[in-house]
């Protein structure tokens, strides 16, 4: 099971790394934006030296396939080959994604809404793929359904691809997401920890704290 996380924002990133068992960042232009202001060369730097060992994963901003090839070696070149980079499955995407991986460049196949897109994705050799799970609900599609059958799809051809459970706006489906078969989920922080600090943990721990102190004394 791996934990990323869905963020831009450095302190949260900070304190994620800090406690939580994190395995990669991911993000798209939509979450850097809502971090502005900054450069947005610099701020990829940052969270790259924040989050060593991590994967990082990073969304080209291209819709065309050649836009897209000159864009993941720019962003190679800043932060390193094993970034993953993330492409929306599209048809211009999914030949991205043969010539990227004929590259040897990492790619997290993003913006997955259908099984078959998913599919495509896995058979063009994208490393993860990011399924957009509360877009889905939104739009009335069962995304653990979705998710089920891109992993029954993945064992049965034996393919290396894992699946990143992303788009997330509650912890239920989260656990939806990684019961389905996700390997993987990307979360924004604020909503990994809304399950450590609900009122039912805190009280629990607040009433132990209490007796704790009852029967040691107080020292
Ligand atoms: C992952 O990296 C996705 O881009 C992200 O989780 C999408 O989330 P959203 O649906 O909240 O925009």
């Amino acid at each position: 099971m791996e934990w990323m996380i869905d963020t831009a924002n450095l302190e949260e990133i900070r304190e994620a790394m800090d406690m939580l068992p994190i395995t990669g960042v991911t993000t798209n232009p939509s979450i850097l934006k809502a971090a502005l202001p900054f450069d947005y060369e610099q701020r990829l730097r940052e969270i790259r030296a924040l989050t060593p060992g991590c994967s990082m994963h990073v969304q080209l901003g291209s819709e065309a396939c050649e836009g897209m090839l000159r864009e993941a070696q720019e962003l190679q070149a800043l932060l390193g080959d094993d970034i993953y980079v993330k492409v929306p499955v599209t048809e211009q995407g999914v030949k991205a994604i043969r010539l990227l991986k004929a590259r040897g460049v990492n790619v997290t196949a993003t913006a997955i809404y259908y099984p078959l897109q998913a599919m495509l994705a896995v058979s063009a050799g994208a490393d993860y793929l990011a399924p957009y799970c509360n877009r889905m609900e939104q739009n009335e599609i069962d995304f653990g359904r979705v998710i089920g059958q891109i992993r029954d799809m993945i064992d049965l051809g034996g393919y290396a691809s894992r699946i990143l459970g992303a788009s997330f706006k509650n912890a239920g489906q989260v656990v939806r997401a990684i019961d389905s078969g996700a390997h993987a989920v990307t979360v924004p922080p604020a909503l990994l920890k809304s399950c450590l600090n609900s009122a039912l943990v805190t009280d629990a721990v607040a009433a132990f704290t209490r007796d704790y102190a009852k029967v040691r004394g107080e020292r």
